[in-house]
């Protein structure tokens, strides 16, 4: 725990939002590091950072933190929070002035903790502060992710009105159809109070609009146990929630891009659209070798030749993008060649495929060879996908 007194602000950090591995700094490190989002929580901050303290000194004393993380709000939350340091030297204070949003500012305080549980809780008081002591027991029995939830035993919310009740549930069963396998992983997937283990977020980019950082955790993080707590969401003493309709669109933005980016689906649309550059390039090259204005060589060779330029065309964005989830944890120039000779096997099947529909579309039903060289690239194209998922970038 990091004693020397500082009440100097953190720098926010920029760029993406990647959380990194813990850098050992034995001054610094703790077990906790408790993120606290705000805007406009001038009237709250005194009371949540005394009770939050008095909650954590009673089980992990001197080995937490509490980041406040605030953007820029013109009621000076982040001034306050800071005319606080030298009463509690756990708590660490960042003014953002670039970037505005809770899910981001949650981002922004992990990748500066020193933590190895990181955690989020709102500032306002509506998340019961004694609730991070079930949170902890949980993470302590080996829980990856631990979430307070309104929606199980214990949990509730107060007199939340009916409008504000159908709009929650609305949202979370719009992610259960988008998004079944994350959704239905947690019973209370909007909840912004948690805690997850460092080690299963680290390495991963996070990207998330909005308000539901849990659902982005949810869905890139490598989390395997899974613990919930009930709490009962309070109502708010001070200021105003900041739910706006743009939270609304920003949400649904967010389903649209986790839905494309995870699953098969996205990537099959990656694929689709780097085999179809592969076209341009496959015909480009076809042309330059066999038409009779160029190099006139033979249609097969040239169209061997053409297709070997495409897929190592392919290969490149293949692997920095459709599948670049699975090739960052598979880095090394020896793992990529390997990759790239299973990429260019499965390529080459498909390219005799390829030329065996072409010469029966074009020699026996008499097709354009253009067109018929068209239509057997797109079924060659979905086996490649299937096979490569399956072989070339198979997760380990
Ligand atoms: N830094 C930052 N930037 N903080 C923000 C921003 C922002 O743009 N918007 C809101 N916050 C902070 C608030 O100051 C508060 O501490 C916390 O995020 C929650 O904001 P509220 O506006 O009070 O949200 P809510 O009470 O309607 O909903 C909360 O609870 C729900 C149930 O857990 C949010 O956490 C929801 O995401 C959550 O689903
Ligand atoms: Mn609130």
């Amino acid at each position: 725990m990091n004693n020397e007194y500082s009440n100097e602000l953190l720098p926010p950090p920029s760029g993406l939002f990647l959380i990194p591995d813990l850098i050992p700094v034995p001054s610094h490190a703790v077990y906790l590091s408790l993120v606290i989002p705000t805007y406009n929580e001038g009237k709250n901050i005194n009371k949540i950072i005394r009770v939050l303290s008095d909650v954590l000194d009673e089980v992990i004393p001197e080995n937490y933190e509490l980041i406040v993380v605030d953007d820029n709000s013109p009621d000076r939350t982040w001034q306050i929070a800071q005319s606080l340091m030298p009463q509690y030297p756990h708590l660490r204070v960042m003014r953002r002035r670039n970037e505005r949003g809770l899910s981001t500012a949650v981002l922004r305080g992990w990748q500066v903790a020193n933590g190895q549980i990181l955690g989020a809780i709102d500032g306002d008081l509506q998340h019961p502060p004694e609730i991070l002591l079930k949170l902890l027991v949980a993470i302590d029995r080996g829980a990856d992710l631990a979430v307070a939830s309104r929606h199980v035993e214990q949990g509730g919310v107060s007199d939340w009105n009916l409008l504000r009740r159908s709009l929650s549930r609305g949202a979370q069963l719009l992610g259960l159809v988008l998004l079944p396998g994350i959704f239905g992983r947690v019973s209370d997937p909007m909840s912004g109070y948690f805690m997850v283990r460092r080690n299963a977020i680290t390495g991963c980019t996070m990207n998330p609009l909005g308000y539901k950082i849990l659902i982005e955790v949810l869905s890139r993080g490598k989390i395997s146990q899974i613990a919930e707590v009930g709490y009962v969401f309070q109502e708010r003493q001070e200021g105003n929630s900041k739910v706006s309709w743009k939270h609304y669109i920003d949400y649904l933005g967010h389903l649209l891009r986790l839905r494309l980016s995870l699953g098969q689906f996205g990537r099959l649309i990656r694929f689709g659209f780097v085999g179809l550059g592969g076209v341009f390039v496959d015909m480009a090259v076809l042309y330059l070798l066999h038409d009779t204005s160029t190099l006139s060589l033979g249609l097969t060779r040239s169209k061997i030749l053409a297709a070997e330029v495409a897929i190592i065309n392919n290969f490149i964005w293949n692997d920095t993008w459709t599948f670049s989830d699975v090739s960052s944890q598979q880095s090394g120039w020896n793992q990529r060649f390997k990759r790239l000779l299973k990429f260019n096997l499965v390529c080459l099947m498909g390219l005799i495929l390829n030329v065996l529909l072409l010469n029966l579309l074009f020699n026996i039903i008499g097709l354009h060879y253009l067109l018929a060289n068209l239509i057997a690239i797109v079924s060659v194209t979905l086996w490649n996908f299937w096979i490569n998922l399956k072989l070339s970038w198979r997760a380990t």
